[in-house]
């Protein structure tokens, strides 16, 4: 008697520990007054890569004047070292109030496994995300039946940029396969300038990622990320053999830039032909420097990628244990919004993530249109192109191959054995439970 009396007071403690936590989750979605206090939001969008962002705080703080706006940049592209302060601080149950993170693997198999996020199902419904943004984007977003972060925009990784009066000099043209781009570096070279702008170990595996899309294909570049091609396969060490190669075109100094900014300088500056990066440099060539697209500078899809959109997505979500979660749902839901995308895209160099932004035809307050040409062309090969997950920006890989291939990378660089690099990875797709041991 006394016992089972005690396991009733046991159920009925624990199951109002169950309904409050139940509670806490549906209200943390929705606001619950109009947003005051400070609001912390980290990520990497800092120097040279600020105007988007600033444009999409200015917009906050019009609407919730009365929220502090804690901004906790750290800067280092590609979130090098925004990603391991996040880290700390999330592991140490004191996270911002929200943050940037890539939508897929970096998201789900980093901080949702972790169980270190709050479901936005009830977010997604009040806001009718659910119909505004891409299915497949959405399954990046999800997990076990849950929806875990809202997505601000698509950037395409595998873009080539050049400037065309540059090339035009040196009598070179666009190359439309590595071949084409060897041909022009013996020709650059004779001229004295560096056929690639590289930067440092990140932008390194993010061309190694396009150079494996060219060489594989679209289609087993998807099945290489859940087991289905061998990293120690011909066609991946041909990727390896045409990445040492493409090494051979860069300038030298490339592991001693401090970003992809330095390396985009050398392009800008004519020290270099081309840079194959994001089209985050879209939106700093034209934010930052001032430079017309089709003009001033041209892109065209990274050698022997033309027909694939390799892509990632920036997002925010909400994290367990934050302080101020309804100014953080207030973020949420402007960054969900048409509004919010239309601020921050148009000088991201991204296309919005929401399928009803208009890219075509939205204007700004000027009656200009708000897009580039850049992004003209960019929302036409999104909807024509075989999409394709990006590994370095966190959409194909767990967090713990990407950063170990990174390492496989640097070996590669200073011994060039592909032999060992495609076995070194296979080891680490086994490891992180992308592929089946033998
Ligand atoms: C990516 C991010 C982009 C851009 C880029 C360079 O990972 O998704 O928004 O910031 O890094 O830092």
């Amino acid at each position: 008697m006394q016992f089972s009396k005690r396991l009733l007071t046991l159920v009925t403690a624990l199951s109002f520990i169950v309904m409050a936590a139940g509670q806490s989750i549906a209200s943390a979605q929705t606001q619950s007054a109009a947003p005051t206090g400070t609001f912390e939001f980290m990520s990497w969008w800092t120097g040279g890569e600020a105007p988007a962002l600033k444009a999409l705080t200015d917009l906050y703080s019009k609407k919730y004047p009365n929220v502090k706006l804690v901004n906790s940049g750290i800067a280092g592209g590609s979130g090098v070292a925004a990603q391991a302060v996040l880290k700390t601080r999330l592991l140490g149950g004191n996270p911002p109030d929200t943050f940037q993170v890539h939508a897929g693997q970096e998201l789900i198999g980093t901080w949702v496994v972790a169980n270190r996020m709050l479901p936005l199902d009830d977010l997604f419904a009040s806001q009718g995300f659910n119909d505004k943004f891409p299915k497949g984007l959405l399954d990046l977003l999800s997990y076990n039946g849950h929806v875990w972060s809202v997505p601000v925009n698509i950037h395409r990784a595998n873009v080539l940029w050049y400037v065309p009066a540059n090339l035009k000099k040196w009598g070179v043209d666009v190359p439309k396969t590595w071949d084409d781009f060897f041909a022009a570096c013996t020709k650059l070279k004779a001229a004295g300038v560096s056929a690639l702008a590289l930067g440092p170990n990140w932008t390194q595996v993010h061309l190694f990622e396009t150079i494996l899309l060219a060489t594989l294909g679209p289609d087993d570049y998807v099945k290489i990320w859940k087991g289905g091609v061998d990293w120690t396969s011909d066609k991946v060490k041909a990727a390896f053999t045409t990445y040492g190669k493409v090494l051979d075109c860069a300038n030298k100094d490339y592991d001693s830039l401090t970003d992809w900014i330095p390396a985009a300088e050398l392009v800008v500056q004519g020290k270099a032909a081309f840079q194959v990066m994001g089209d985050w440099e879209d939106g700093w060539l034209r934010a930052v420097k001032n430079l017309t697209p089709n003009k001033d500078y041209g892109w065209a899809p990274a050698p022997g990628t033309a027909g694939s959109f390799d892509m990632l997505a920036d997002s925010f979500g909400l994290p367990k244990s934050i302080k101020n979660s309804d100014a953080t749902i207030a973020w949420l839901d402007l960054i969900g919004s048409v509004e919010g995308q239309n601020a921050f895209n148009p000088l991201k160099g991204s296309i919005p993530a929401r399928t009803d932004a208009d890219v075509k035809n939205a204007k700004g307050a000027d009656g200009k249109p708000l897009y580039s040409v850049y992004s003209q062309s960019a929302a036409d090969d999104w909807a024509s192109n075989k999409i394709v997950p990006s590994l370095w920006h966190g959409a194909a890989a767990p967090d713990s191959f990407k950063n170990d291939f990174a390492t496989v990378i640097s070996v590669f660089n200073a011994q060039r054995d592909a032999d060992a690099a495609g076995a070194a990875a296979q080891g680490l797709a086994v490891l992180s439970g992308m592929a089946k041991g033998s």
